[in-house]
């Protein structure tokens, strides 16, 4: 099976790339990946000399680039978006550009090249529900810029299925968490800031409800869709794990032995979803399940950033410290230095 992953530098691409090739010996992959901010090669150093994987340099919104990539590929993995919702906040442009126009240009290529298409989306696309859990036959009702762009992008995937009966496969996943995921996000900036015995910056009360998944149970998932899923259908993925922002802060405070009161409550998040719960039983049905355990996985995940401190140091200190400066600490009105 040969595999064109667009997104691989980044986090979930990334762990999805070195979980397939570790899986199937007869897989080869292409990385297709523009390396923005959030992509990192060092994410992949460990099977960057293995002959079944390539990578490339480039982005999926040029169909020059993109349809050469494309031909003799089984599958289109589509991993690659702009993926943060703060920073569709305060630039949707490039959201509208990357995570529509792009994938519209990575169906065209598949659909020239007979490849499958799977379109990895969010459970965001739903909005916010207070009680209950999303269908996958739901309502759309996106609230960010991201998150409206992701809606855009797996609609066309949806259309290209049944307009050209194409082999498209859509997931609306919830939120991940593991090993290379940028320090821009909940955990990993709650893990670094703690052990940098820095502020952690909560939005609003904290009490806004985020079900985790270990990013690996998502992988399989994917794999379990594009194995056993049917054609032009949308599969929701979660584990069940429901927890308050707060809960979760104190988990990671109470692993690093680190005092709450790192804690600052903030301004917070524009049009910020209160709760994200999706309905995994169809998924389920195709033998799917996960098979981390969240506190054993966030344990795990805590000690990753403990042991690869230079892998988020170097990204903390690299382009992204002046976002950060400006988002996390003049924004919230914090001081950087250590409290
Ligand atoms: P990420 O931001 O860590 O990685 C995105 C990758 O896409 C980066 O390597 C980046 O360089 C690349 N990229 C961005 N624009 C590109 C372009 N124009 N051309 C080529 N490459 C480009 O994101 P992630 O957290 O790994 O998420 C991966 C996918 O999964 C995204 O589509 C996201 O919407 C979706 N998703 C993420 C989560 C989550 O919790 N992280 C949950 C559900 C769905
Ligand atoms: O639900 C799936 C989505 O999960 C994915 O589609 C997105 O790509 C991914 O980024 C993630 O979106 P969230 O907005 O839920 O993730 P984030 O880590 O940014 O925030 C998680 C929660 O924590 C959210 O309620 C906002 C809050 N938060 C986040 C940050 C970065 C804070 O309170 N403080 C922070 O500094």
């Amino acid at each position: 099976m040969k595999y064109l992953v667009t997104g691989g530098a980044g986090f979930i691409g990334s762990n999805f790339i070195r979980h397939v090739l570790g899986k199937y010996k007869d897989a080869s992959v292409i990385n297709l990946d523009k390396l923005t901010y959030a992509g990192n090669k060092d994410n992949l150093k460990d099977v960057e000399n293995d002959s079944r994987y390539t990578f490339i340099e480039g982005d999926i919104c040029s169909s020059e680039l993109v349809e050469p990539v494309a031909k003799g590929c089984d599958v289109i993995v589509n991993f690659a978006a702009e993926s943060h919702v703060d920073r569709s906040i305060s630039g949707p442009g490039s959201f509208i550009m990357t995570d529509v126009f792009g994938t519209y240009v990575l169906l065209e290529a598949a659909r020239k090249n007979d490849c499958g298409f799977v379109q990895v989306s969010t459970d965001e696309v739903y909005g916010s529900i207070s009680e209950g859990s999303f269908f996958e036959t739901s309502v759309l009702s996106p609230s960010s810029p991201y998150s409206a762009s992701k809606a855009g992008g797996e609609l066309i995937a949806k259309s290209y299925s049944e307009t050209y009966g194409m082999p498209v496969l859509i997931t609306r996943s919830s939120n991940n968490f593991g090993p290379f995921q940028h320090p821009e996000k909940l955990i990993p900036l709650f893990i670094t800031n703690a052990i940098e015995n820095k502020a952690l910056p909560l939005y609003g009360d904290g009490l806004q409800v985020r079900d985790w998944i270990y990013v690996i149970d998502n992988c399989e998932a994917i794999l379990a869709v594009m194995e056993k899923g049917r054609t032009g259908e949308i599969y929701n993925i979660g584990a069940g794990n429901e927890f308050t922002n707060l809960e979760v802060t104190g988990m990671i405070l109470s692993e690093l032995k680190k005092p709450k009161s790192l804690i600052k409550l903030v301004k917070d998040r524009p049009g910020h979803d209160k709760r994200y719960s999706v309905d995994t039983s169809k998924v389920r049905e195709l033998g799917w399940k996960p098979s981390h355990d969240f506190r054993r996985a966030l344990k795990e995940t805590v000690a990753w950033y403990r042991n690869n401190r230079a892998w988020w140091e170097k990204i903390k200190s690299g382009e992204f410290l002046e976002y950060y400066r400006s988002h996390y600490y003049e924004k919230h009105g914090l001081k950087e230095a250590s409290q």
